[in-house]
């Protein structure tokens, strides 16, 4: 089985001052071409589709392809989103004022510094929104997070992606390769999915190089998961860069991914824009009450980090007895490398374990995988044990 295929082309624009002389044109092949041609995002495949497909009970499915906490989210955010939930008559406060002030104080900015976001994803696109117009340039690395190319793309602009150095982002060729048309570079540091990671000092160094007027986007939605030596005080340098916006995540280290929030902080004024370009009402009211509450149980996010490092070793220890070739991961994922990929994947698909392809990555003998639950990590390297075998036997057998 193939994970859901790859954009359907339409078909070439009619032209444009008969219509008719071209055949009819519909509406769709009158979109912009930039916007005819992105591949869109495929995500980790859902557990009951696997279920539907594979006729496996999907209670006996577990998922370790989206890079969500295996641990759900903390007590505290379950018992918060029950109390909002009791009021879901009203539209939420667009300006999300108690939890912007609950991350100023944490972050040690002011709230009009902070933007948030339906996902940290939806930070990243307004970036590209405020600042990307047909014939800009956008620089990030290959095998940089997707979304990077994605959202340059819906804005008509030029992605220039610059060739990884051992699968992570070569900060040197990055600030070589801004052009005057550059507006935005992205930077995500740990990556996903390679989880390759940069120290603090590095990537200061390569924003203070970066143009004033180019904006960098420091994308840490995996930063919880390394250790607090390793996690740079990267919202301090937002006053020393007024072109930064870093972005963080709720969905991963506090397990609120089914919500759908994240912010980013940034100068006031690069806020400012953002703000006019974002919907009203991004962030809903069940997600600012349970990121509140997230905020506030550091020990949960303290435990999740321990758990993930131990279940990155127990999977490191296992890949490593099954021959398998795997990039040291700063993140709660890991990639692992086989030669027959997708055979594996839909070995394991069979077993019941979801796993992500990288072949949208232009990684087609990779696979990411997602730390788990102890279970869950003992699981996989069973299932994956099992589907080497069978995809070796099936290689032979042709
Ligand atoms: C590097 C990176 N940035 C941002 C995101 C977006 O996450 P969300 O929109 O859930 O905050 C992801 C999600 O996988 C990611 O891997």
């Amino acid at each position: 089985m193939k994970p859901r295929s790859c954009h359907r082309l339409l078909a070439p624009i009619a032209d444009a001052a008969t219509g008719d002389a071209a055949g009819p044109t519909s509406a769709a092949e009158r979109a912009p071409e930039y916007v005819r041609e992105i591949a869109p995002y495929v995500g980790g495949k859902p557990i009951e589709e696997v279920a539907r497909e594979l006729d496996l009970d999907p209670s006996a499915i577990i998922k370790l392809a989206s890079n969500e906490n295996p641990r759900g989210p903390s007590p505290k955010a379950l018992d918060a989103i029950a109390v909002a939930a009791r009021e879901l008559t009203r539209y939420p406060d667009g300006n999300g004022y108690a939890l912007k002030q609950a991350l100023a104080s944490r972050l040690r900015v002011s709230a009009d510094q902070i933007v948030l976001g339906n996902g940290s994803n939806d930070v990243l696109e307004l970036a590209t929104q405020a600042f990307l117009r047909p014939g800009d340039d956008a620089v990030y690395a290959q095998y940089g997070f997707i979304v990077y190319p994605l959202a340059t793309k819906a804005r008509g602009a030029r992605g220039i992606e610059v060739a990884a150095r051992d699968f992570g982002h070569d900060l040197d060729a990055m600030r070589a390769a801004i052009t005057s048309k550059t507006r935005i570079v992205f930077v995500a540091n740990p990556n996903n999915p390679t989880g390759t990671w940069l120290p603090g000092r590095a990537v200061e160094s390569f924003i203070a190089s970066v143009p004033r007027d180019v904006v960098v986007v420091l994308d840490e939605a995996y930063n919880e998961f390394l250790d607090p030596a390793d996690q740079a005080d990267s919202t301090a340098w937002v006053s020393r860069y007024p072109n930064l916006i870093v972005s963080h995540t709720f969905s991963k280290a506090h397990g609120l991914a089914a919500l759908r929030v994240g912010y980013g902080v940034m100068h006031a004024d690069i806020a400012d824009l953002l703000n006019r370009v974002r919907q009203p009402f991004n962030v809903n009211a069940l997600a600012q009450a349970a990121a509140i509450a997230a905020l506030g149980d550091v020990d949960y996010v303290e435990e999740s980090r321990r758990l993930n490092r131990e279940g990155m070793r127990a999977l490191e220890r296992g890949l490593a007895s099954l021959g398998v070739r795997f990039l040291q991961s700063h993140g709660n994922f890991i990639m692992i490398e086989a030669r027959t990929a997708m055979a594996v994947y839909d070995a394991l698909l069979r077993q019941g374990v979801i796993v992500r392809p990288l072949a949208n990555y232009r990684l087609p003998t990779w696979l990411r995988v997602t730390i788990g639950t102890p279970a869950e990590n003992e699981r996989f390297l069973a299932a994956l044990s099992t589907a080497l075998a069978r995809s070796d036997a099936s290689r032979h057998a042709h």
